[in-house]
């Protein structure tokens, strides 16, 4: 878990209180994903349910010395077959609006946006609600 929180507060422009992952992680460790190379944690991605079919996505993030080589990818995989597995058919996340490779990250896996909200950040950024909704 350190290893975790070491590296959410390299790459996420928010910094959350340490105690919220062990509770994300105990309220649902199946939606608490972490990938590694050779040995070393270099990516995460945080879920959890809201309702029997309404998710959120809460963080991801990969290490900057290995982007772009499909880390991200196979841990938003990872969660959305878990999140499918339970039936759940839509899944929203939050994403600064002046984040464009997060956009297009998940809009190349099928999030559209779906709504705005204004001054959602800490430091008082705007935020795209992106959506995700299974196909039956
Ligand atoms: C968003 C993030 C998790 C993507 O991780 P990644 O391992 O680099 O992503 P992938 O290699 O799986 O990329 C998949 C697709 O996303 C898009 N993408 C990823 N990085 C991109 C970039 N820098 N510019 C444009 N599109 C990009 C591309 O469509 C890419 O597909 P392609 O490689 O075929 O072009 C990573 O950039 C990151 O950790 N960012 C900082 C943290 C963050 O912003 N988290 C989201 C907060 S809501």
């Amino acid at each position: 878990m350190f290893d975790v929180l070491k590296l959410s507060s390299q790459v996420l422009s928010e910094q959350y209180n340490p105690t919220l992952f062990n509770l994300f992680y105990e309220s649902c460790p199946w939606g608490f994903w972490t990938a590694h190379h050779y040995q070393q944690l270099v990516g995460f991605i945080v879920g959890i349910p809201f309702s029997h079919d309404f998710a959120k996505i809460l963080m991801i993030g990969v290490d900057p010395a290995v982007r772009k080589k499909g880390i991200g990818s196979q841990l938003l995989k990872q969660l959305l077959t878990e999140f499918s597995k339970r039936n759940i058919s839509t899944i929203e996340l939050e994403v600064a609006v002046s984040n464009k490779t997060a956009i297009n990250f998940y809009q190349k896996h099928d999030f559209t946006i779906v709504d705005e909200f204004s001054k959602f950040y800490q430091n008082g950024e705007d935020a795209y609600i992106m959506q995700w909704t299974a196909v039956h």
